[in-house]
């Protein structure tokens, strides 16, 4: 399973890149604004830094909601720098973009994806990958991690080749259970990664072997 961090601070990513288990970046108009990244130049460097700093895909969200729009918009983005994936909503025009992206050899990422069906969509469109919400159907009493083993379940039996990219990863257990699921990826803040760490046996084990290798030293 590949794994995506779901920030755009460049500090954040840095430091997930630095543990040598990063594969690419997600990011997304509310996640640019908590970091203070505003306007349309701004937002572009900013996307521009964020693939100096990794080596794999970075999503980059399209603000129109119209296909032209979508269409002049993701091109832009994606001239910006080969690392740049288009994020498109799963909405009506956003389908006819994602197979016009796809047809030109553009990658995307289907984001806002709360059904089967719009993931079956999403792949009949030609997405590289579809992002469903795990954690807000969780916030909404549904089970997002049933979402992805019904996508996971519909794609295999087509072979669709749409990389599953569980998105709203909260903590660690939503990674665990992914993983489980069968996600090709998952997408999450820095804190449920680095959450995989954390075992108190390992601090408690750690110490003890310190403590025996000094009295015989
Ligand atoms: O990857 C999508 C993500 O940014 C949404 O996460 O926590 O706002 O539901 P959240």
């Amino acid at each position: 399973m590949k794994f995506f961090i779901d920030t755009a601070n460049l500090d954040q990513i840095k430091e997930a890149q630095d543990l040598g288990i990063l594969d690419g970046v997600t990011t997304n108009p509310s996640l640019m604004a908590k970091e203070g990244i505003t306007g349309h130049e701004h937002i572009l460097k900013h996307y521009v830094s964020i693939c100096e700093a990794v080596e794999g895909d970075v999503s980059a969200e399209v603000i129109a909601v119209d296909f032209e729009g979508m269409v002049k918009e993701g091109e832009a983005l994606a001239a910006l720098h080969p690392q740049i994936v288009v994020k498109i909503p799963m909405i009506k025009e956003g389908v006819k973009a994602l197979k016009y992206f796809s047809d030109k050899g553009i990658k995307t990422n289907c984001t806002l994806v709360f059904s089967p069906g719009q993931a079956l969509l999403a792949a009949k469109a030609g997405a590289t990958y579809v992002s469903p919400f795990i954690g807000r159907l969780d916030d909404v009493s549904t089970d997002g991690i049933q979402l992805i083993e019904d996508i996971r379940n519909i794609y295999d039996n087509y072979a669709f080749e749409t990389e599953i990219l569980a998105a709203s990863v909260r903590h660690t257990m939503h990674i665990i259970s992914c993983a489980h699921a069968g996600a090709d990826v998952m997408t999450g803040p820095l804190s449920a990664i680095t959450g995989l760490l954390k075992h108190p046996l390992t601090d408690i084990g750690l110490e003890k072997f310190l403590a025996d290798y000094k009295k015989g030293n």
